[in-house]
């Protein structure tokens, strides 16, 4: 199909909090450094959940294919395309790496000045335009750089990450997002060390990834907080070596945490999307040193909820995208660890079910009975 429109099935949004609709959609051939994957695999994140909802106003754009957590093969490539070719096992990424620009270049970050991750950009990036279209010629909006929520879809190839061949495709749908985002943010942005402590504040998928995450450096105390009390058990086949529910106690949490570590944790990560939460977790660190994580994705206007001041008892925060992986640069050696069964990929995926039932797969995560549902395409 080089170089021709491709008709598919795309699950597409029409307005917030609307069944998604399984409908044919045409998909255009890639342009000059874009790349066209078939996609294997695709599952929900809470970021799609967010968009789906459509909580922030300026990200209403419609119709629009969400998804951004998936695995493919390559089908085409578009003029000046070096690093890919048709067949090739890939991961899409969100947070894209052109390689060429300033922030590439930096050791510092992993934000791309063309590609980085940008909830409100809904067209390619080359010429403003979109490759995916109704069957009346109308155009259909993407997402997240990556739009996974369809059989074939077009990206960036900055936005495309080439993995091993012999990479398990469907554990390797993690890497798009959750588990990258999660494992990173212990290894790179907070860059856990041996037998340190650690809180993770919400257990789905990106906090479990940070347990593992922690774990894999070997924490030794890995406190795991979250509202939902059926998270326990899976926290511990993560790595939790303690669990909280704040529900269930009579003092703050952060109370609770600097008594069961002498002061505070080394460590707190927030993974649950909610502004108290962030000032819980912040509060949980060992003054002096303690470092806190936000991974959560917050709805605008918001602000941190903190004291200046409070910054002088030498607690630092800072956020982390992607886990700070290069996208390009690093992503294909973790599949290579996660392929040395270093990363326990496979108890991410909780749930299976075919692509058509994409609407059963949200409510899933709603109710908080899902960590990834995978949808076979
Ligand atoms: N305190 C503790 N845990 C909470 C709280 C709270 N106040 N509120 C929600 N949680 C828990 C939920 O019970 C759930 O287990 O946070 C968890 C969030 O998990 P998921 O909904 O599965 O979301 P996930 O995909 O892991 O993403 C987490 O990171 O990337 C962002 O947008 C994403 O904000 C979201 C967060
Ligand atoms: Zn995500
Ligand atoms: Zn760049």
């Amino acid at each position: 199909m080089t170089g021709k429109v491709i008709t598919c099935r795309a699950a597409v949004a029409w307005g917030p909090n609307q069944p998604l609709v399984m409908e044919e959609v045409l998909v255009d051939p890639p342009q000059k450094m874009e790349v066209r994957i078939k996609i294997l695999f695709t599952s929900i994140c809470h970021t799609d959940l967010t968009a789906w909802k459509g909580e922030n106003e300026a990200q209403r754009v419609y119709p629009r294919i969400f998804g951004h957590e998936a695995s493919g093969v390559v089908e085409s490539v578009g003029e000046g395309v070096e690093d890919m070719k048709e067949g090739d096992h890939v991961v899409p990424i969100f947070n894209g790496e052109c390689g060429d620009c300033v922030y590439c270049k930096s050791e510092k970050s992993n934000l791309c000045q063309r590609f980085r991750v940008n909830p409100f950009k809904s067209v390619m990036a080359s010429d403003g335009k979109c490759r995916f279209s109704t069957k009346q010629g109308n155009p259909i909006f993407h997402f997240l750089n990556t739009s996974t929520f369809s059989e074939y879809t077009v990206l960036d190839s900055a936005c495309v990450v080439k993995i091993d061949s012999q990479a398990p495709l469907k554990e390797m749908t993690l890497l798009s997002c959750g588990a990258s985002t999660g494992l990173g943010a212990a290894w790179n942005t907070a860059n856990v060390q041996a037998g340190s402590s650690v809180a993770v504040f919400g257990l789905g998928a990106v906090g479990l990834a940070v347990v593992e995450g922690a774990r894999t450096r070997r924490a030794s105390k890995i406190i795991g907080i979250d509202i939902n009390p059926n998270k326990l058990l899976k926290g511990q086949t993560m790595g939790i070596t303690d669990f909280l529910n704040p529900k269930d106690l009579r003092k703050a949490v952060h109370e609770k945490i600097r008594e069961m570590t002498n002061g505070g944790v080394d460590y707190s990560f927030e993974c649950a999307g909610n502004l108290e939460v962030i000032r819980e977790a912040f509060l949980s660190t060992h003054d002096g040193w303690g470092l806190t994580v936000v991974l959560g994705i917050h709805p605008t206007p918001r602000t941190l909820p903190l004291h200046p001041m409070e910054l002088f008892d030498g607690r630092r925060i800072t956020g982390s995208v992607f886990g700070d992986f290069k996208g390009k640069t690093q992503l294909p050696h973790f599949a290579e660890e996660c392929m040395r069964q270093e990363v326990k990929l496979d108890e991410f995926i909780t749930h299976e079910l075919p692509f058509s039932e994409i609407n059963e797969a949200f409510q899933l995560l709603v109710g908080g009975k899902s960590l990834r549902c995978l949808l076979h395409l």
